[in-house]
C-alpha cells in the first residue's frame, strides 16, 4: 500500500513539530543554546561532530588575549601562565570530560600526530611482539598512523573487520589478540555509526593478552562520559575542535595512565619535552610525568576557545550533556524514519542505547548531492562517502527544534533530487 499523503505533511510529522518544541520548552539546557556564535542564515547546524561552534564568550576572551596577555605580557607570559596551560587545560578536560585524575592528560599538537606518538610509545613498550590490532572502519589518519608504524618495525597489522552500521565488539578483539599483539587501536565511537565501543570489556581483553590499549575519543570528549581510569585505559588521545568547541585545527589532548608515564618514551623528542625545557642540554632527557609526552612550543592561541566551552561544561555538567544527546538522537532518529527513511535511505547507526554515540549516519546513494542542496539552505550536516549523511547532534549549541527542522529539510531534498530524476527519465 501506498502512503496517503508525502511524509513531510503528514499527522506523524506534525506531531513530531509538537514534540521537538515541548521538548525545546523543557529542556534544562535550553538556555545554553544562546551561549554560542549563531547565524541567520544557518537555520540547522547538524555538524558538531566535526566542527563546534564558537562560544560566544571566545570573542571577548580572545581579545583580552590580544590586548592584555599577548599584547601586554609578550614574552614574560611564558613564564606567567603559557607554559602551563598544555597541562591546566589537560587536566580540566579530564576532570570534567574523561574521568581521569590531574596529571595524566596534556594538550598539544594534533590527533593524528599524538596517535603516532601514543602507538609508537605503546609498541615500543612491548618489545619483540610483532602485532598491531585495529578495525578496518576506524577513521582513516588512525588505519594510516598504524599502517606507517607497522612499516616502520616490521610488523604486522591484525585487522577487525568491522561492521560499518555498527563496530567492534569485545568479542572480536578477544579473538584476535594473543601474546603477539603489541597495542590494540580503536575509537570509542566509531566516527561513522556513532556505535560506542564497549571499553571495559575490550580492556579486559588488551590487558589479558599482555597489550596496551590506545583510545581515540575524537567523538566522545565533551559528549560521551568516559572513565579513563576507573576503566583501567592505556592511552587516549581526542581532538578538541568538535565537542570541545576549540575552533577550526585546535589542539589535541593525549591521555598517558599515570601507571605507564615512567616506562613509556615516545619518539617526538622535543625540547618541550625535556626534563628541563630551558637547560639547553646537549642531548634529551625526558620530563617525568606527562609532560614526557610533549614535543614543541604550545600552540596558545589555538587553545583559548576550549577554555570558554569547557566552563559550560562544567556548568551544565557532563551526565546532563550526555541525556540531551540521548534525546536529541532520538528525535533525529525519529525524524529519520518521518521524513528520510521511508525514501529509500537506511540508518546505518545502531538503534536507542548504551552503544549509540552523538551522531547518526543515514545513507542513500543521492546524498552527495541531497548535501550540497541542503548546505545552499543553510541546513548543514555533513557527507561521509560512499553515501552517507552524519547528523552530529551537539547538546549544548543545539535545539530540538533545529534537528526537526534540518532532518524535515533532509527528506524534502532527497525527495526533490528523486523527483528531478524520475523528471529525467521520462
Ligand atoms: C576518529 C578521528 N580520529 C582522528 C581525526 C582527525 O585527526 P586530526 O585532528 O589530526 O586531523 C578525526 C577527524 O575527524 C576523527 O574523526
Amino acid at each position: 500500500m501506498t502512503t496517503p499523503h508525502p511524509p513531510s505533511t503528514s499527522d506523524a510529522a506534525h506531531a513530531l513539530h509538537r514534540q521537538a518544541a515541548a521538548l525545546d520548552r523543557d529542556d534544562p539546557l535550553a538556555d545554553y543554546v544562546s551561549a554560542f556564535v549563531t547565524t541567520p542564515e544557518v537555520v540547522s547546524y547538524l555538524d558538531g561532530n566535526s566542527l563546534g561552534r564558537p562560544t560566544a564568550a571566545f570573542a571577548e576572551r580572545a581579545s583580552r588575549f590580544v590586548t592584555e596577555e599577548w599584547g601586554g605580557r609578550l614574552i614574560r607570559g611564558w613564564d606567567e601562565s603559557w607554559m602551563a596551560e598544555p597541562y591546566r587545560l589537560g587536566d580540566r578536560i579530564g576532570q570534567l570530560t574523561l574521568g581521569a585524575a590531574a596529571g595524566q592528560v596534556v594538550v598539544g599538537d594534533s590527533t593524528t600526530v599524538l596517535l603516532y606518538k601514543t602507538l609508537r610509545a605503546a609498541v615500543a613498550a612491548r618489545p619483540g611482539r610483532t602485532e598491531i590490532v585495529l578495525d578496518d572502519d576506524n577513521f582513516p589518519t588512525d588505519r594510516f598512523i598504524a599502517e606507517g608504524i607497522a612499516e616502520e618495525l616490521g610488523m604486522r597489522l591484525r585487522w577487525i573487520p568491522a561492521d560499518p552500521a555498527s563496530g567492534v565488539t569485545p568479542e572480536q578483539v578477544a579473538e584476535v589478540v594473543s601474546d603477539e599483539t603489541a597495542a590494540v587501536l580503536l575509537s570509542h565511537v566509531a566516527y561513522r555509526s556513532g556505535y560506542v565501543l564497549d571499553v571495559p570489556a575490550v580492556v579486559e581483553a588488551v590487558r589479558g593478552a599482555g597489550a596496551l590499549l590506545v583510545l581515540d575519543l575524537c567523538h566522545s570528549a565533551g559528549v560521551v562520559p568516559t572513565h579513563l581510569d576507573d576503566w583501567g585505559v592505556d592511552l587516549a588521545v581526542g581532538c578538541t575542535y568538535k565537542y570541545l568547541n576549540g575552533g577550526p585545527g585546535s589542539p589535541a589532548f593525549c591521555y598517558v595512565a599515570h601507571r605507564h608515564q615512567a616506562t613509556l618514551r615516545q619518539p617526538i623528542q622535543g625540547w618541550m619535552g625535556a626534563a628541563d625545557v630551558f637547560a639547553m642540554e646537549p642531548s634529551y632527557r625526558p620530563a617525568s610525568g606527562i609532560g614526557g609526552f610533549v614535543s614543541g612550543t604550545p600552540t596558545i592561541l589555538g587553545m583559548l576557545a576550549i577554555g570558554s566551552m569547557l566552563e559550560l561544561i562544567e556548568s551544565a555538567g557532563m551526565e546532563a550533556i550526555a541525556e540531551k544527546s540521548r534525546r536529541l538522537t532520538d528525535i533525529a532518529e525519529r525524524a529519520a524514519e518521518i521524513h528520510v527513511l521511508p525514501r529509500g535511505a537506511q540508518l546505518a547507526s545502531p538503534t536507542a542505547g548504551p552503544r549509540r554515540g552523538s551522531h547518526l549516519t543515514l545513507t542513500h546513494p543521492s546524498f552527495e548531492e541531497v548535501t550540497a542542496r541542503l548546505w545552499a539552505r543553510g541546513v548543514i550536516p555533513d557527507f561521509r562517502a560512499p553515501d552517507g549523511i552524519r547528523l552530529g547532534l551537539s547538546p549544548l549549541s543545539t535545539s530540538f527544534a533545529e534537528v526537526e527542522i534540518g532532518v524535515r529539510a533532509l527528506g524534502e531534498e532527497l525527495a526533490a533530487v528523486q523527483g528531478n530524476a524520475a523528471e529525467g527519465r521520462r
